[in-house]
Parts: C-alpha cells; sequence; structure tokens
C-alpha cells in the first residue's frame, strides 16, 4: 500500500471495469466531431472513520471499495473530542499493515470537515459500510449534508460481508476489555495490540 499522504498516483483500472460498475467511469470533454475519449479517468474514493481499532467488517469494506475505484484514502478522523483507545499514528500503522500488499490503498489522518479533506484530494466519492438498517438513519443524514456541503463529491454505501454485520470498533473494545475473544473479527496487528493492551486477552485473541 502507498503511504504518502497527498499522493496522488494511479494504478490501472481492474481488468474487469469494475470501476464503470458504478458509473465511475468518465468521458473527457471533446471538441465536436471528434471521437469520444472513453478511456476512464482515475477515480479516488475516501473510506473515512475512526478506525478505533480497525475490524476486518472495515476491511472487508475497504477491499470492496479497492475493487471499484481506482485508489482508496482510509482517513483516520483526528477527534479530539473523543478519547481513543489507540493513537492516530497507531490505528494508520493498523491500516499500513494490513493494507502492505494493496497498492491502491492508501492510509492517512484527517481532521476538520470531512469534505473539505475529500476536496483537498480530489475524491469522486466517500465510501461508507452499511451494516445494518440501524446504520442507515445516521448514514443517510450525513450522506445529506455532505453532499450539500460538496455535491460534487458522491457518498457510495457498501454493505460487508455477513459474517462481519454485527462487528463494530466499540464492541471489540468492550469484549476485550472484559478477557473476551475477538480473533477472527479484527486483523492481526490489532489483535496483537489488543492482547498487549489488556492482558487478560485470552491467546487465541493474538493470533486471529
Ligand atoms: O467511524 P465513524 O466514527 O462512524 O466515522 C465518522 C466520520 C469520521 C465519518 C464522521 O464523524 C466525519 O466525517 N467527521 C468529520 C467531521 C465532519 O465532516 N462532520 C460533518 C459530517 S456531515
Amino acid at each position: 500500500m502507498s503511504v504518502s499522504p497527498e499522493s496522488t498516483g494511479t494504478r490501472p483500472p481492474c481488468s474487469s471495469g469494475c470501476g464503470r460498475m458504478l458509473g465511475f467511469a468518465r468521458v473527457s470533454p471533446r471538441p465536436k466531431g471528434s471521437a469520444p475519449n472513453l478511456e476512464p479517468t482515475s477515480r479516488l474514493a475516501i473510506c473515512p472513520g475512526s478506525f478505533d481499532p480497525l475490524t476486518l467488517g472495515h476491511v472487508d469494506i475497504i477491499r470492496r471499495a479497492a475493487r471499484q475505484f481506482d485508489r482508496v484514502v482510509v482517513a483516520v478522523l483526528h477527534n479530539t473530542g473523543k478519547a481513543p483507545l489507540f493513537t492516530v499514528p497507531e490505528r494508520l500503522d493498523f491500516i499500513r499493515a494490513t493494507f502492505a500488499n494493496d497498492p491502491g490503498v492508501e492510509a492517512d489522518a484527517f481532521s476538520g470537515l470531512l469534505v473539505h479533506y475529500a476536496r483537498r484530494r480530489g475524491a469522486a466519492a466517500i465510501v461508507r459500510g452499511i451494516r445494518a438498517v440501524s446504520d442507515f438513519e445516521y448514514e443517510f443524514q450525513m450522506a445529506l449534508m455532505n453532499r450539500r456541503l460538496a455535491p460534487e463529491v458522491e457518498t457510495v454505501f457498501l454493505t460487508p460481508a455477513e459474517e462481519y454485520s454485527y462487528v463494530s470498533s466499540r464492541l471489540i473494545k468492550e469484549i476485550t476489555a472484559l478477557s473476551g475473544d475477538v480473533s477472527g473479527l479484527v486483523p492481526d496487528p490489532v489483535a496483537r495490540s489488543l492482547a498487549e493492551k489488556f492482558p487478560g486477552v485470552p491467546e487465541s485473541a493474538s493470533t486471529g
């Protein structure tokens, strides 16, 4: 994965033309009478969130987004209002370690308005995962507000694999703090760090 925060490099469109599935191929403006240029231009999506910590549900959504867009920036919010379990650099490290073999996925941190960051990065879309109907109201409100603020940035909702539909960072932290086993629900680097932070966590949690 790329770690350059403001990198705008591109990777070739996927062979299946998947970027076009969501209608993201763009036809460049052309002089009247000339042949259309159907080459898709690079499409960048932002996957924003707290990621405190990254779960396999997040990973599933990010991988799905990476199949639809040329580049995906996993953007960790610097949230001064919350007391996080992991620092922003730790959260970025989890993302970079997990997507080390995915050149189209980059980790970055942002503060302030998401749409300002999205504009700065030239993003075509904001990708959010919807696990259940309960997620919808908040996400819908945020999507419409973001559209009002930046109409050119589309919000795209993706659904995770069913096996992750009940996974959340909040539950991961709660279960781990109470010595429960979250192996199979978080990437390995996260499981190891959780086991370090909460020494009572079952051994299997550090190998999940
Ligand atoms: O993982 P989370 O905590 O559900 O992510 C929420 C996030 C980071 C996407 C949202 O809080 C956000 O975009 N914050 C940045 C500030 C902002 O733009 N607020 C206006 C939203 S309409």
